[in-house]
């Protein structure tokens, strides 16, 4: 079994002053990686600063014998991404993993959120995602490699209630992951989801101390470091992790049927009468684009 290194690679990782993103800053570092530690620190509903927090995870990296800096800005901008990522060109001089890992939580069922709710939990998750993510992806085609990570979510693949403002920005990232593959596959760049459960500030009151016991940040770790590594040739992929369950899980397509020629009309009626066929889970796949979707047509095209 060849074995993970990340000597001379530059990791970027935002969000990771704490939780998750934290353990994956260590572990890349005792891996050979240098690590950009991302976090502007502040409370899990995005209030406040706190530059203590990504400090302190670069002293430890340090302390250990590895090579890390810290940066600041909040990935909810486009100025505080492209800071981000020239703090490793800066410091390290190139950019080769990306780890979208920033959150906050803003939970409130659908008819008590508010605008500010929504824009704040959309900003972080999605539009950083984004900002880090195009700044970092014009050096990995220019380098012709990278690997991004995108942190997803159970409540946005399968729904959660009082999170419809963090589940579909976590589905989104899906959304992300997918452009980024159509567009990066050619320059090597992948792009991969995860799912996690793990014990975090985000989680430490929702489920009791002896199941959190169990949910270590540092059982998902494993499963980033391969994605990211270069042993990893796989692209597009969601999976989910928690306590040592690692699962793929997807967006399948059926075949699905075809009604009429292209030129008649289509009945309602016509629609019920197939239910079962158009609603079943009859041969399905996953598909590699939208375009892959019109093979679908191709009796009537
Ligand atoms: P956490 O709260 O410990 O970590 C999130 C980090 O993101 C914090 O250090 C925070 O300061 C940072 N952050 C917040 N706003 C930021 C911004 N604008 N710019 C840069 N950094 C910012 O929580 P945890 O659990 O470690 O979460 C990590 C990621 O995993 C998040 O994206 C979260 O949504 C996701 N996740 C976590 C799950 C869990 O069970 N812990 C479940 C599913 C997803």
């Amino acid at each position: 079994m060849s074995k993970i290194k990340f000597d001379n690679r530059v990791v970027v990782i935002t969000g990771a002053g704490s939780g998750l993103g934290k353990c994956y800053a260590l572990e890349f570092a005792k891996r050979g990686a240098k690590v950009v530690v991302n976090d502007p620190g502040g409370a899990l509903d995005g209030s406040g600063q706190n530059a203590a927090a990504a400090d302190l995870v670069v002293k430890e990296i340090i302390d250990a014998g590895g090579i890390a800096v810290a940066n600041h800005d909040s990935v909810a901008s486009r100025q505080g991404g492209e800071n981000i990522v020239k703090t490793a060109l800066d410091q390290f001089g190139t950019v080769d993993v990306l780890v979208n890992n920033a959150g906050i939580i803003r939970d409130k069922s659908i008819l008590k959120i508010t605008e500010d709710d929504w824009d704040a939990v959309i900003a972080v998750h999605l539009k950083g995602a984004f900002c880090v993510t195009q700044p970092a992806f014009a050096v990995m085609k220019e380098k012709g490699y990278g690997r991004i990570v995108n942190t997803s979510s159970g409540a946005g693949l399968y729904g959660n209630f009082g999170q419809c403002n963090y589940g579909s920005a976590k589905m989104a990232l899906v959304g992300l992951m997918n452009s980024i593959f159509v567009e990066g596959a050619k320059y090597n760049i992948s792009c991969n989801c995860i799912a996690p459960i793990a014990a975090s500030r985000m989680t430490e009151n929702l489920m009791p101390q002896e199941v959190l016991e169990k949910l270590k940040p540092e059982f998902i770790a494993p499963l980033v470091l391969y994605l990211c590594s270069e042993q990893n040739k796989d692209n597009k992929m969601i999976f989910n992790c928690a306590g040592g369950w690692f699962s793929r899980t997807e967006i399948l397509c059926s075949s699905g049927m075809v009604l009429g020629d292209g030129k008649r009309e289509i009945l309602p009626e016509e629609i019920m009468e197939h239910w079962d066929t158009i609603s079943g889970l009859e041969n399905t796949k996953p598909l590699s684009s939208l375009m892959e979707s019109f093979t679908y047509l191709s009796g009537i095209m």
